[in-house]
């Protein structure tokens, strides 16, 4: 229901882990990639209704770097799925800019292929970002932001990296989200209270929504549901409610 929802207060960027794709597959008796292709259709019902809300960032946890010690073949088909599902047309129909971070090169080269195609096309479109994460983990990205940060100082200077220069700025600067602010509210389905190495530098301030919904069952109507519980809350990033209100009301 809309009219719960404050419009001039929607969250800037979700981000979101799309989790029970197996789950909802296995309680049908199906196999796991029939959720796996479920979920496609719920990401495609998500991103229209996150655009219809104003939303600028939707950042999907997609395959993650663990997710690499699956079966192969589950890995295949999803594989399968990220090339068959970057139809240019639901980004075109929708103004929605594609971006993908994580570690692309693990990637069979069809699918790196794909995605750079998919970033190109996409590369105008102003109403939202979606960001698909895949084969990332915050620890590859951390780990890989400090030895850009060393290549890089090695590269331009000869005196050696002093502590003083690291700051959170600079590896802000080379965090694979560089293009984006943090994510406001970040929501787990699936019914699982965990962060499975999603985001940990980025998500430092978000706000943390879990549901049971199984992800292909994800409607708009829980997206809407997230989104008024963001909307409760009072984000204080550390000061007492009293500053924070008397900041607002300035
Ligand atoms: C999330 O669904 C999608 C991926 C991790 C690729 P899962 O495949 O993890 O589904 P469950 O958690 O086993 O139900
Ligand atoms: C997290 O889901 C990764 C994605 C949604 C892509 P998992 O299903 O892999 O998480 P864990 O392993 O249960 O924590
Ligand atoms: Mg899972």
């Amino acid at each position: 229901m809309v009219e719960e929802l404050d419009m001039t207060r929607i969250p800037r960027h979700i981000a979101i882990i799309m989790d029970g794709n197996g789950r909802w597959a296995t309680e049908r008796n199906k196999p796991r990639s029939y959720g796996h292709q479920a979920g496609v259709e719920t990401v495609r019902r998500i991103t229209s209704e996150c655009v219809r809300l104003g939303v600028k960032y939707l950042t999907l946890y997609t395959f993650s770097t663990e997710n690499w010690n699956r079966p192969t073949d589950e890995i295949a088909a999803l594989m399968g799925l990220v090339l068959t599902s970057l139809e240019d047309e639901i980004f075109m129909k929708n103004n929605v800019r594609f971006r993908v971070i994580g570690d692309r090169e693990r990637l069979p080269e069809e699918v790196q292929e794909k995605l750079r195609e998919t970033e190109q096309h996409t590369e105008k479109n102003a109403a939202m970002t979606m960001v698909v994460a895949l084969s990332y983990s915050a620890r590859w990205e951390i780990t890989q932001a400090m030895k850009e940060i060393v290549t890089e100082h090695q590269q331009e200077n000869t005196v050696p990296l002093r502590p003083e220069m690291i700051t959170e700025e600079l590896l802000d600067r080379h965090m694979q989200t560089n293009f984006m602010p943090d994510p406001d509210l970040l929501i787990r389905t699936g019914g699982e209270l965990r962060i499975s190495n999603y985001l940990l530098w980025q998500i430092a301030y978000s706000e943390l929504y879990f549901c049971d919904t199984y992800w292909p069952d994800f409607s708009e109507h829980d997206l809407q549901k997230a989104i008024t519980s963001f909307q409760s809350r009072q984000r204080r990033f550390g000061k007492t409610e009293k500053q924070v209100e008397e900041n607002e009301n300035k």
